[in-house]
């Protein structure tokens, strides 16, 4: 008879967990059978002695198939997914699931809200007035056949593990573990079940990773992980010393990818998109080549069908936009306050985490699960890293619906903002792709 606190002194003293182990383990952590404080002591235990990529393969899977899984068999095609670590402003989904769709290569996608500093693709989408992103299998799939692509909210019934270990992680300090972090995110890949999977492995002060070495073990972990899942996957690590983009903030980022998609987005969100989507597309098996790819996908943004496709999803899901006005019918925050440089010099940095947090102190993010989040606040940035700055120059403009918030964030927000007297060299965007 297996026994947990056997299994708990096993890897407390640095010992591979075996299949059978690991198994009990997410068995009992799904059925509600091993408590909190004996999760909480393996977690721990994890923490400090981690895991080799057979146990950390292992636990995944056995994660994955806690619960449902999709089954995306009734879609023609080979479906893809993307996945982001997490960032502030990044709304490429938003921008590359109508790209890759318009190509010709369906995306089922499930997705999460956001907590705490950084944001959650169907927060992104629900700012869209009328927009559903509850839906049930049957009409799930039937969008996909009908138009290529879907996005809802992922269901609670995919990977209960995964839903009990994060939620104690979260309260005992063990998120920050590789093989946690990495079968946590690739378990509900696998059961969002997609073939191709491209990963964006974020890195710098907004994102969990903080520097390379660390996030390109996690991309390696979650590479392997899939390719164990039998899944193609393809993870790039990015930038997220600075905010992606211009914008942080639900309607505002929403307006932000329409912008893109008309070809006139922000060049860093601009180019990510379509490097990602590219990836998409070959991992759907449309090219071989990835500058094949990109070059299919700038025509896409071109010719005007990622809008038209994003359009279509929108409309699909309920949503309505006004496509001709500046604000396409978005909510609006009431008061708009700009935020100017008291200096003359140039941007050494712009630290993401401030920036979410800031966003967040306006009412953008949530704190807890469940916490009410407004759609309209947030921060629009005029300014990032190597631009100079003339005295009086406008850095960014914050958009709230509340004075007190509005006080405290113009604080926090120039401090976000680092200054030199030296042009600033160029920091690559993608800083790794690994297979
Ligand atoms: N995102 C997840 O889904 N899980 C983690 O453990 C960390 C980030």
């Amino acid at each position: 008879m297996m026994n947990v606190q056997d299994i708990i002194v096993k890897k407390r003293d640095g010992h591979e967990m075996s299949r059978a182990e690991i198994e009990f383990m997410v068995n009992g952590i799904s059925d509600g059978s091993i408590p909190d404080y004996q999760i909480s002591a393996w977690a721990m235990a994890v923490y400090f002695q981690g895991m080799n990529e057979r146990e950390t393969r292992e636990l995944a899977l056995a994660m994955a198939y806690s619960g449902e899984v999709m089954d995306l068999s009734p879609i023609a095609g080979t479906k893809v997914d993307k996945h982001s670590s997490g960032g502030v402003g990044d709304k490429t989904t938003m921008v590359v699931l109508p790209l890759v769709a318009a190509a010709g290569v369906p995306v089922a996608k499930m997705s999460g809200r956001g907590l705490g500093h950084t944001g959650g693709t169907i927060d992104k989408f629900e700012s869209i007035p009328g927009f559903i992103v509850e839906k049930d299998y049957q009409d799930f799939i039937e969008q996909v056949q009908k138009i290529n692509v879907a996005i809802v909210s992922q269901s609670g019934k995919l990977v209960p593990a995964d839903k009990r270990l994060y939620a104690i992680r979260d309260v005992t300090a063990t998120v920050e573990s590789i093989p946690l972090i990495a079968s946590s995110i690739m378990s509900k890949k696998i059961a969002s079940g997609a073939q191709g999977i491209v990963l964006d492995v974020k890195v710098g002060s907004g994102a969990f990773m903080k520097e390379a070495g660390e996030a390109r073990r996690l991309a390696r972990a979650m590479v392997e992980i899939g390719k164990g899942a039998g899944r193609n996957v393809v993870a790039l690590l990015t930038d997220m010393t600075q905010v992606l983009g211009l914008t942080a903030g639900n309607a505002l980022e929403v307006r932000e990818a329409i912008d893109t998609l008309k070809g006139k987005g922000p060049e860093d969100l601009q180019e990510l998109s379509v490097i990602l989507a590219a990836h998409m597309l070959v991992l759907g098996k449309k090219f071989s080549q990835l500058a094949d790819a990109e070059e299919k996908i700038r025509e896409i943004i071109a010719s005007g069908k990622g809008l038209g496709k994003f359009a279509e999803i929108i409309e699909a899901q309920g949503g309505k936009l006004d496509y001709g006005s500046e604000n396409y019918g978005l909510p609006q925050a009431a008061l708009k306050e700009e935020l100017k440089s008291e200096r003359a010099d140039y941007i050494a940095s712009l630290d993401a985490l401030e920036v979410g947090r800031a966003a967040m102190l306006l009412g953008a993010g949530r704190e807890r699960i469940g916490d009410k989040i407004d759609y309209a606040v947030g921060i629009e940035l005029r300014k990032k890293r190597g631009d100079f700055v003339h005295r009086g120059d406008i850095l960014a403009v914050i958009h709230a619906n509340d004075h007190n918030r509005l006080d405290m964030v113009q604080k926090r927000l120039i401090s976000a903002y680092h200054f030199c007297s030296e042009p600033v060299a160029e920091s690559p965007l993608i800083i790794d792709t690994i297979k």
